[in-house]
């Protein structure tokens, strides 16, 4: 039986430090979509906060307050903007800073683009990525796609089209979550 009455703990990863990032609303609505549900537990992490050096990579540069997010995480959602057909160079910068922080524990992304593809070039490259971290990417994405008339003036969501793919992206995440949850908890690696 899959433990239900203990809360998931999901964070939402800002993917860009990038000045006036469209997905910064976006990662907030993504934490306010999650907000909502009972049994979960999240909070924004947003990489431009995440206190890092340039003149080293990987664990070597492995920041504890991070480390801890993604120890205690059982999924992640990752908001990842598309950069030239690509994802974002910091965002990835951040990821590589952990290891066995997220082995066996499930990630959802949401692609965002100023361009008509909601960053689906970008998450195409970010998955093989993920897996070499351990993580289980779920088969639903969220595309924000001419995300520049998504929202308005003050950071809310202005189509409510995105709302049922949400729901249905996070419903995966959470039944991936837990189900994995359960497997690294009660199923040994034998
Ligand atoms: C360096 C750079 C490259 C970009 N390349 C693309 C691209 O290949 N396709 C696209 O649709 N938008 C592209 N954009 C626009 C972003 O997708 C746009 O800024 C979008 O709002 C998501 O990123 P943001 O969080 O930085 O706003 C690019 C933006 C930057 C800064």
């Amino acid at each position: 039986m899959t433990d239900t009455a203990r809360a998931l703990f999901i964070p939402v990863i800002l993917g860009t430090v990038r000045r006036g990032r469209m997905s910064q609303p976006v990662a907030r609505l993504m934490v306010s979509e999650l907000s909502r549900r009972p049994g979960i537990e999240t909070e924004l992490i947003d990489v431009a906060r995440i206190p890092l050096r340039i003149d080293d990579a990987g664990e070597a540069i492995k920041d504890p307050t991070f480390s801890a997010q993604m120890s205690r995480a059982d999924a992640l959602v990752v908001v990842s903007p598309e950069y030239n057909h690509g994802y974002s160079g910091l965002l990835k910068h951040a990821l590589d800073t952990c290891l066995k922080e997220y082995v066996h524990k499930a990630v959802g992304v949401v692609g965002v683009s100023a361009g008509p593809f909601g960053g689906t070039r970008g998450i195409q490259d970010l998955l093989p990525v993920l897996r070499e971290l351990g993580l289980v990417a779920i088969f639903w994405d969220v595309n924000f796609s001419t995300v520049q008339s998504v929202f308005d003036a003050t950071g809310a969501l202005s189509d409510q089209a995105y709302l049922p793919r949400i729901d249905k992206f996070l419903k995966e995440l959470v039944w991936m979550a837990r189900t994995l949850r359960h497997g690294r908890e009660n199923i040994a690696l034998e």
